[in-house]
C-alpha cells in the first residue's frame, strides 16, 4: 500500500513541453518514475496524481489524512492564491511538504509569496525535479 501521496497541481501535466528553460526537459511520467524509484529505495511507496482542479486537490488532501503518512505537493499556481488548499493542508495532521521545481523566490513578485508555506511542514524550491526527491528525504525523516 502506498504511504506517501504526491500531488501535482495545475499545468504540471505539460512538463517537458512547457517553459522548459524554467521547468526542465523531463515530463511528468519521467518525474513520477524518478520519485517512485527513490521512494522504493527508502522503503516507501508513492501514489501520484495531477489535477488542474482546485476542488479535486482539496478533496484528495482531506482524504489523504486517512490513507497516507505524508503528502508531497507542488500546488503550482495555486501556491500563490488558493486559500482553500491552504485550509485543507492546515486541517490535516500528517506532514505536508511543499515543493517547487523553480526557485519561486527568484522569480516574478507574484510568485514570491506562497500562502501554503505557513501551514506546510517545510518547503523545497528551486532544484528542478530533484526537489521532489529531496522532499522524499524529508518525509523519510519525518515519518520514521
Ligand atoms: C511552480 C511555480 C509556480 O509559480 C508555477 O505557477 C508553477 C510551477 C514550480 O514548480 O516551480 O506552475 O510551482
Amino acid at each position: 500500500m502506498a504511504n506517501v501521496l504526491v500531488i501535482h497541481g495545475p499545468n504540471l501535466n505539460l512538463l517537458g513541453e512547457r517553459e522548459k528553460e524554467i521547468y526542465g526537459e523531463a515530463d511528468l511520467v519521467q518525474i513520477n518514475s524518478e520519485i517512485k524509484k527513490k521512494a522504493l529505495g527508502l522503503g516507501h511507496q508513492i501514489e501520484a496524481f495531477q489535477s488542474n482542479d482546485e476542488g479535486e486537490i482539496v478533496t484528495q488532501i482531506q482524504k489523504a489524512a486517512e490513507n497516507y503518512k505524508a503528502i508531497i505537493i507542488n500546488p503550482a499556481a495555486f501556491t500563490h492564491y488558493s486559500i482553500a488548499i491552504r485550509d485543507a493542508v492546515a486541517a490535516i495532521k500528517i506532514p505536508v511538504i511543499e515543493v517547487h521545481l523553480s526557485n519561486i523566490y527568484a522569480r516574478e513578485e507574484f510568485r514570491q509569496k506562497s500562502i501554503i508555506s505557513a501551514v506546510a511542514s517545510g518547503v523545497i524550491s528551486g532544484f528542478g525535479s530533484q526537489s521532489y526527491l529531496l522532499a522524499l528525504e524529508a518525509v523519510n525523516s519525518l515519518i520514521e
